[in-house]
């Protein structure tokens, strides 16, 4: 007769194995791997075994635990892999940026509030810590020509007051997309399967109209999904668009060419909020904990 744990072993790889979406698999792993989850609750069983018993189901124990986490991390999937699957290369740039990368070659004139001071932060040298990872859309044009398809994580600031859903650095992850017939369809598909993937099937995903001066026609996301905790709000989790044709012709003006003639090629551009997804995804209430590095609350996700 199998020992009970080697039964929750199988149940464990059964339940990780089905689970169709991130968050069915972290519920997987609260219920067998969380502090008061079944695997942990035989470590507390143990303290009662007899002399005898105690070195031989110590040693299943491990090996039990060691086989649901491996198995859980394997399957664990991030939102770059979701991409990655979708055929999007990995990007990046600098968090110190100058103000063309950031302002000017995104279509957004001098007078526009993002380059206030109030709310960028400034270096002396005029340089700046990037407001967002649309910076890296202009870098990866420059570097190489169409047709191009990059997603770029990574940090951004603003001075924001902070509070529970607003840091003065939040994480974003850009994409980017260009061809020579990319369209609306493309990017809400895209979009739609991302957030699918991430919350699960059953998920709604709303497009509201806009305004970003990068992007013409913009879009927010705003996603809904039953298995989340504030599953009947409606949750606002990124921008996107179609790259307005100035941003194609900053880019050709920069690298003395005409690579990305408007003419012929299009684009979608998105920027997902991380931290907001994360928040979403696990049930975080304040964005401060990503920040305080406090162990107890980083190891959760090791
Ligand atoms: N950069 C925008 C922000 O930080 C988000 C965004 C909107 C990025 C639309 C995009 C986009 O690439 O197309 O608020």
């Amino acid at each position: 007769m199998p020992h009970p744990l080697e039964e929750l072993r199988d149940a464990a790889l059964r339940e990780i194995s089905d689970a169709g979406d991130e968050q069915s698999l972290d519920t997987a792993r609260v219920r067998y791997l969380g502090r008061n989850g079944s695997i942990s609750a035989w470590g507390e069983q143990m303290k009662t075994l007899g002399k005898d018993e105690k070195p031989i189901v110590g040693k299943l124990l491990n090996e039990v635990r060691d086989a649901v986490a491996a198995a859980i991390e394997e399957r664990a999937q991030n939102s770059i892999d979701i991409f990655r699957r979708m055929g999007f290369a990995l990007a990046d740039g600098p968090d110190i940026e100058d103000e063309w990368h950031c302002f000017d070659a995104l279509n957004t004139p001098p007078e526009h509030p993002a380059r206030n001071e109030q709310d960028t932060f400034y270096l002396p040298d005029g340089r700046l810590l990037r407001t967002h990872t649309s910076t890296v859309q202009i870098r990866a044009m420059q570097a190489a020509p169409p047709p191009m398809r990059v997603i770029a994580p990574g940090a951004a600031y603003r001075r924001d007051e902070v509070d529970a859903t607003h840091s003065a650095q939040f994480h974003q992850i850009e994409g980017l997309y260009v061809d020579e017939t990319v369209s609306v369809a493309d990017l809400k598909g895209t979009i739609e399967l991302f957030m699918r993937e991430l919350f699960g099937p059953d998920t709604e995903v709303q497009f509201r109209p806009h305004y970003f001066p990068f992007t013409e026609p913009s879009l927010e996301v705003y996603v809904k999904s039953k298995a989340l905790k504030r599953g009947e709000q409606c949750i606002e989790v990124a921008g996107c668009g179609m790259v307005h044709p100035a941003v194609f012709e900053a880019v050709n003006k920069a690298r003395g060419d005409d690579a990305y003639d408007p003419e012929k090629w299009t684009g979608f551009a998105f920027g997902l909020g991380m931290d907001r997804l994360a928040m979403i995804l696990f049930d975080i209430p304040d964005i401060r904990l990503f920040a305080q590095n406090d162990s107890r609350f980083l190891r959760q996700f090791a």
